[in-house]
């Protein structure tokens, strides 16, 4: 099949020729229709997130069930699938406490690149080709495990609902899932990507009060207005951790969300939020970075809370068919995130879209 494959930092990602092999024991084989290209793909590709190479990246697909290994019951060929990095087993320590991201099965998965039998799918030749991010949907095809696929009515357009993969559960899954922002409550959103943009969504459909995007750039501030933002900054322009304070009073946020990927604004957001409040990092800084906490004695007096959250904290058998049915009473805005059409053999342009923080989210149509 076609792959966009990732060879080495410094090098374009481009098509080529890799074999897959058919679906094994609980696996379905994807034939990928649309595959998004998220930040998170970039940060490999640029080495900030380091790799086995060579890879296929790409993890915010959907795509139609061709064949399905032994043992698979709940998908058949000729479903429509929206495919998920970080499948739930269910039965785990995790799953059964409520953390199903953290699957002792399958999370693993999104940084080993292989699937959980600690093998690859995809090879060239003698060589194997790793599965990145728990997909490798930059392709024509896609190995899954059955749990990995959620079943879709055929009415989605595949290239529509492929953002709920990644951006859309992440984004909407850290406010509804990770924070549980409650009515009412004010919210600062540093990031407006792909990301931000969806939390963005989320904090709208928890029916925040105040929702403050932060961005650099004016484009993507404009798109903040249009999917919920109350106000908007340039931190070029305004201290996103003064106006957090003015905006509320002098009390400081209820909730902040780091969305740009930046250690730096984990410390900005921990300033900006009130006592008691939460800052949840949904960005993923480069390996090297981390964050300092001066005086951390105010921030234990303060009873502040800084959580993590790995893809929304997403359950996503459940969230998948929540967040469509939003959709399809207009209240979760798919179309508007995609701003770019690419097909896979311009994945390099679409990355290069997305170094240019150009549009919202590009959409590689296989
Ligand atoms: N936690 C997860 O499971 C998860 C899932 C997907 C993506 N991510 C991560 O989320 C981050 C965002 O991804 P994306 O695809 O939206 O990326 P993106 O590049 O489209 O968006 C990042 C945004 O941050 C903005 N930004 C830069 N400096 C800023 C500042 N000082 N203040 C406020 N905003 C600033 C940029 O202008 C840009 O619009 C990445 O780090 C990505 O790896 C995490
Ligand atoms: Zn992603
Ligand atoms: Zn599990």
């Amino acid at each position: 099949m076609r792959a966009a494959v990732f060879e080495a930092v410094g090098r374009s990602v481009e098509v080529d020729e890799v074999e897959i092999r058919g679906p094994r024991n609980g696996e379905v084989l994807v034939r990928v229709a649309a595959c998004g290209v998220c930040h998170s793909d970039l940060s490999v590709v640029d080495g900030s997130f380091p790799s086995p190479l060579p890879v296929v990246l790409g993890h915010e697909a959907a795509g139609v069930v061709e064949e399905v290994g032994a043992g698979v019951t709940t998908v058949a060929p000729g479903d429509h699938v929206v495919l998920a990095p970080l499948p739930a087993c269910g039965t785990c320590y995790f799953c059964t406490r409520g953390q199903p991201t953290l699957c002792a099965r399958f999370s693993a998965s999104l940084f080993t690149s292989l699937l959980p039998d600690g093998t690859s799918p995809l090879s060239r030749g003698e060589e194997v080709v790793y599965r990145g991010l728990g997909t490798a949907a930059w392709a024509e095809g896609a190995i899954m495990p059955e749990v990995a696929v959620v079943k879709i009515d055929t009415d989605v357009p595949l290239d529509v609902a492929c953002v709920l993969g990644c951006a859309v559960q992440t984004g909407v899954g850290a406010v509804l899932n990770t924070a549980r922002v409650e009515e009412g409550a004010s919210v600062l959103v540093l990031g407006a990507g792909g990301i931000g943009i969806a939390v963005t969504q989320g904090a709208r459909l928890a029916a925040a009060s105040r929702i403050v995007v932060v961005d650099p750039v004016a484009q993507r501030r404009d798109a903040a207005l249009r999917f919920g933002a109350t106000d908007v900054l340039d931190p070029g322009a305004d201290n996103p951790v003064a106006a957090a304070f003015a905006f509320t009073g002098g009390i400081g946020m209820d909730y902040v969300f780091e969305a740009a990927g930046q250690a730096a604004l984990i410390e900005q957001g921990i300033m900006a939020a009130r006592p008691g409040g939460t800052i949840v990092c949904v960005g993923a800084p480069a390996l090297d970075q981390g964050i300092s906490i001066p005086g951390v004695v105010g921030f234990t007096a303060s009873e502040k809370r800084l959580v993590g959250c790995l893809l929304g904290s997403v359950h996503t058998q459940r969230d998948v068919p929540r967040l469509l049915a939003l959709w399809r009473q207009g209240r979760l805005d798919l179309e508007g995130m995609i701003t770019h059409r690419l097909g896979l053999a311009e994945t390099e342009q679409g990355l290069d879209l997305l170094r240019r923080r150009e549009g919202i989210r590009t959409v590689l149509t296989v």
